[in-house]
């Protein structure tokens, strides 16, 4: 058996939590690869919303098996937050949840770290979530990180103290005053202490080496689904760099994220919004800073599902959206969020990007390149409901024509379209 893929084509949020619930009761296991809490994957179903960050989006079928692989980076106190908070709506995550031997432990100071850093930074900082991600990820490839492995030695605390007085001294050099920086409405030693809680309850999870775990169990026959976290905007190799998060959130990600081989990678699907989000700072070629990206905001609910911040919103860019079928081996597109162009009576997609006089599709260097505009072509919008849609066959014919309009620019068929948060409101092409 091979694995496939989910995952977001653009700047994060595309939905990715949604399809991947969704497809769960196809597949026996779901994997996530990278990212860590920096992710909100929001499932909504019978009336009950939740938002996930490390746990995989196919918690709610218990029957499913859900790995936490060593290319994701864990903070213990959130994942512990998660895993109460699905107990409290009478599920049972510890029964079908595995965590990955291998995965790289976010300390308190991590979390300080990232705040301390992008305070330096300014005008010009990253508008990261403040989870702790660069700092982890950066001791994970410095060869300091403590893993999930590691929290049975004898060792553990000594190691966790180096590794703090190091950051600790760094964020001294900084000049950072942490004294009164809250970590989620907590003080630092507060956090610490609810973060040491969670370590020691660490112990009750199913810990696993994960790579031989899914290739055993693709050995069986069984399946499994790879659910990205971020987008492929913000990969650390091919997105707005240096706008972009620390982990390699494409496809190449999963084999080293889980440990799979490249022969192993099956169909690979790739969610995207009928529009264009993004959280934080950096380049957006397509955003909208008037009325209309006020619209997108509101009707979409665009407001993030990790930090509540509000998010950038913009019109469709083809020429990303090309760029990152290409570096994930896209098969199928997923579109999200079809619903939120109701009120448009017209619509703008970005075809190409125009720098002084020269026109082009091609996915540039630095997009951070201030002369850069979007080339817009207008389309008719459908400006009505798609409440009654039941079928793909119901869809206005103006949405049909928007979405045939993608395929062709893209090369590939739209084989899902979401019209609205529900898992019942997916129509299958
Ligand atoms: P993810 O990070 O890719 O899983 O996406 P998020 O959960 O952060 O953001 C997607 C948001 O859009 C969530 O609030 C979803 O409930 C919502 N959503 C997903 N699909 C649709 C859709 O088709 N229509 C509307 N209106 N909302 C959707
Ligand atoms: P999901 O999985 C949207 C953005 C942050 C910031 C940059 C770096 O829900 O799609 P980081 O915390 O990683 O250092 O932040 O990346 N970012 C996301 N934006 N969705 C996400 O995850 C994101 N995870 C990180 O806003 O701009
Ligand atoms: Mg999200």
């Amino acid at each position: 058996m091979k694995v496939d893929v989910i995952l977001g084509l653009q700047w994060g949020d595309e939905g990715k939590g949604k399809i991947v619930d969704v497809f769960t009761p196809r597949y026996d296991i779901i994997a996530r690869f990278q990212g860590g809490p920096n992710a909100g994957h929001t499932i909504i179903f019978g009336g009950k919303k939740f938002v996930l960050h490390t746990i995989p989006s196919g918690i709610f079928h218990r029957k499913t098996l859900n790995v936490i692989g060593n290319g994701v980076i864990i903070d213990p106190l959130i994942l512990f937050r998660e895993i109460e908070k699905l107990r409290e709506a009478g599920m049972e995550p510890q029964e079908n949840l595995l965590v990955s031997k291998r995965a790289h432990l976010i300390m308190p100071t991590h979390r300080l770290l990232d705040a301390a850093l992008e305070s330096a930074k300014g005008d010009s900082k990253i508008g990261s979530t403040l989870k702790g991600i660069g700092p982890t990820y950066t001791d994970k490839y410095g060869r300091n990180g403590i893993r999930v492995g590691n929290i049975a030695d004898h060792s553990f605390n000594a190691r966790y103290e180096q590794l703090k007085a190091e950051h600790l001294e760094v964020i001294r050099h900084i000049g950072f005053d942490f004294s009164k920086h809250l970590l989620d409405a907590l003080t630092f030693d507060a956090y610490e202490e609810k973060w040491f809680e969670s370590i020691r309850r660490m112990k009750d999870l199913k810990i696993i080496d994960s790579e031989i775990f899914l290739n055993t169990s693709l050995d069986q026959g069984k399946s499994v689904l790879a659910e990205g976290a971020q987008g492929t905007m913000l990969d650390v190799d091919f997105g707005s760099y240096p706008f972009v998060t620390s982990s390699n959130t494409i496809t190449a990600g999963v084999c080293s994220g889980l440990g799979i081989s490249p022969h192993r990678i099956g169909k690979v699907y790739g969610v995207f919004k009928a529009y264009c989000t993004r959280v934080g700072s950096g380049p957006f070629p397509t955003e909208l800073k008037d009325q209309d990206g006020e619209k997108l905001r509101i009707g979409g609910n665009e407001f993030g599902s990790t930090t509540g911040r509000p998010r950038r919103c913009g019109w469709l860019d083809l020429p990303a959206l090309k760029y990152s079928i290409m570096l994930n081996g896209v098969d199928s597109l997923i579109m999200m969020k079809a619903d939120v162009l109701n009120l448009f009576p017209t619509i703008s997609i970005c075809t190409d990007y125009k720098s002084g006089d020269e026109i082009t599709a091609s996915f540039p260097f630095d997009l951070c390149d201030e002369t850069l505009q979007p080339v817009l072509r207008e389309m008719k919008g459908w400006n009505s409901s798609l409440d009654n849609c039941k079928e793909i066959s119901e869809i206005p014919g103006t949405l049909a024509d928007y979405i045939r309009f993608i395929e062709n620019e893209v090369g590939l068929p739209v084989d899902i379209v979401s019209i609205g948060p529900d898992r019942l409101q997916t129509l299958q092409r």
